[in-house]
């Protein structure tokens, strides 16, 4: 009898375990390809042009690769020229604070308005590492330097660069001098949507948490 009831508790457990599965999977359903890895960077690019005028324009294509490498997708831009000739850049994270210009240099190229930067209210300063500018307002921004810039053929670009230098504000600092995400705020694009997402709050440790399950 015993024998009789563990075999089909065994049973039950099994099936509804089945069943769970089953219901999981049937919750999904299929798109056709589109971008939704998330979370996309909302990365402002900075460069000069040929007469040391200052360009920035919005990039979700991109991202870092490893400690030292940052790699964009571009098609042709203003920037792509800029970056094509002074084999520089520099890239600053938008904030929360800045939705409303990072978005206006991801809707208007400095060919149509050479003077972005200064129009969306913002300035800068000549980076001191490479020949490109940095964004004042902007907490966070690495100079870069290209290592790579693959022609598509098209006016764009597949664009490595190396980090040469990373600048921070005190403003986004913690009490030991490392930069503090949740004092920065930096956004990301949701591309399913197309709005922009404040990066949220701490939810674990990385390297860490994997570890209590053994
Ligand atoms: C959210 C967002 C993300 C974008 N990501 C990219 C990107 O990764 N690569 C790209 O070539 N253009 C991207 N763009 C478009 C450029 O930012 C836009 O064409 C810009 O006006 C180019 O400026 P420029 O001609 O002054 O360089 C993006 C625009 C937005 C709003």
């Amino acid at each position: 009898m015993k024998k009789i009831f563990l075999v089909l508790s065994a049973l039950f457990i099994g099936l509804t375990t089945l069943n769970a599965q089953s219901t999981m999977q049937n919750t999904k359903k299929n798109f056709d390809k589109q971008a939704v890895i998330t979370p996309l960077p909302v990365l402002i690019i900075a460069t000069y042009d040929a007469n040391g005028n200052p360009d920035a324009m919005n990039a979700a294509w991109g991202g870092q690769c490893g400690p030292k490498h940052i790699v964009f997708e571009l098609s042709a831009h203003q920037t792509t020229e800029n970056i094509r000739l002074k084999k520089a850049f520099t890239v600053s994270f938008a904030d929360k604070k800045h939705v409303t210009e990072s978005d206006y240099f991801g809707v208007v190229s400095a060919k149509k308005e050479p003077n972005k930067i200064k129009k969306a209210g913002m300035s800068v300063t000549k980076s001191s590492f490479v020949d490109a500018p940095v964004i004042n307002e902007y907490p966070l921004t690495v100079e870069c330097k290209v290592i790579t810039f693959d022609e598509d053929g098209r006016g764009g670009a597949r664009v490595v660069g190396e980090i040469v230098n990373m600048q921070a504000d005190e403003s986004i600092l913690d009490e030991n001098g490392n930069i503090d995400l949740g004092k920065m705020e930096p956004i990301m694009y949701d591309s399913s949507k197309h709005y922009y997402r404040v990066i949220g709050e701490k939810v674990g440790n990385a390297f860490s948490d994997g570890k209590k399950i053994k």
